[in-house]
């Protein structure tokens, strides 16, 4: 029996590309088909199935034109914003993503971003690089100490679980909005807040694992800012739609906002370039779960939903 076609819209993990290789009939176009619309409508034809990244987006307009042929949709990735889920329900076709195999990596990212902002890194790092520094001093580029703060994770989902255990590592208070309460076990010592606004207002430093939906878009904006505590630090490792760009500046030039750590923006790779002249922005380019580990494994278990659906058993990670 000939093997499935499937086309990998980005050079993934080299091991990745090797096991699609050894199992599949393997499409990889020499460049990355990062955009949507018509070039990866014609790389799609007479495929099977294909792995895509968060950057092609599958909105209802290009699920509508996909061949009939493409049966399945495996992202690499935990975010799914990018593909419409009803459209492809009604078109009949399966959709996964990657979950799980990133927390740690993006949980991490998130520590490193609360660390780095409320530490002034970048401030610190770029007076090192232009030879600025002239000498240990009692009172240049103090912080914002998290021990004993309240830490607010708006989602507390897998990653957003795996930033609060790091965090109380750190002696900070967990605090947590999540659409559901978690259960007595997942939650542990956390206290859960209702609402987002009641949440905003204990969360002296404020990190985002939320996904991106319509009751998310903005969520962080010039109101729920005012809400936060004095001299608060907020943490996106989520989707940078998530925050008001404008009104995250603005808070930020103020002073309203003690610092922010972002890797994720919207519009991404074009950010709002007034971050960039913010000294209290700290700014990483979407590296949440890049580390060789998760990304092999983030492939591998795209991969894995591939095998399953196409020995005829159900995907693991189904959406649609
Ligand atoms: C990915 C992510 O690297 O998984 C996600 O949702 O945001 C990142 O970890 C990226 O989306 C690749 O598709």
């Amino acid at each position: 029996m000939s093997k499935p076609k499937i086309l990998l819209t980005r050079h993934y993990p080299q091991a990745v590309i090797d096991r699609a290789r050894r199992d599949y009939d393997t499409v990889l176009p020499d460049h990355d088909i990062s955009a949507n619309g018509d070039e990866l409508i014609a790389q799609l034809q007479g495929v099977d199935g294909v792995v895509i990244s968060a950057s092609n987006k599958f909105t209802a307009e290009v699920i509508e034109r996909l061949p009939e042929q493409l049966k399945i949709i495996a992202s690499f990735s935990v975010g799914y914003e990018h593909v419409d889920i009803e459209a492809a329900k009604s078109k009949g076709l399966v959709v996964t993503n990657s979950p799980d195999v990133l927390n740690d990596a993006t949980a991490d990212t998130a520590l490193l971003l609360l660390l780095a902002a409320s530490r002034r890194a970048r401030e610190a790092s770029e007076m090192v690089l232009r030879g600025e520094w002239v000498g240990w001093s009692p009172t240049k580029l103090l912080g914002v100490q998290p021990t004993g703060k309240r830490l607010g994770i708006i989602g507390m989902g897998r990653i957003g679980r795996a930033m609060a255990n790091r965090c109380r590592a750190l002696g900070m208070q967990i605090h947590y909005h999540n659409r559901s309460r978690l259960s007595g076990d997942l939650e542990g010592d956390a206290t859960y807040h209702a609402t987002p606004n009641e949440l905003f207002k204990v969360a002296d430093f404020l990190s985002i694992h939320c996904e991106m939906t319509p009751e998310t878009t903005k969520l962080v904006n010039a109101e729920t800012i005012e809400l936060l505590p004095e001299n608060p630090v907020i943490v996106n490792t989520a989707r940078g739609g998530i925050v008001d760009d404008d009104a995250l500046i603005a808070a930020l030039k103020s002073g309203r906002v003690a610092a922010a750590g972002l890797d994720v923006f919207d519009g991404e790779p074009n950010l709002n370039p007034e971050y960039l002249k913010i000294p209290t922005a700290f700014l990483l380019p979407h590296i949440g779960s890049a580390t060789v580990d998760t990304r092999n494994a983030m492939g591998f278990r795209a991969l894995d939903n591939l095998d399953a659906y196409f020995a005829g058993k159900e995907p693991g990670d189904r959406l649609a």
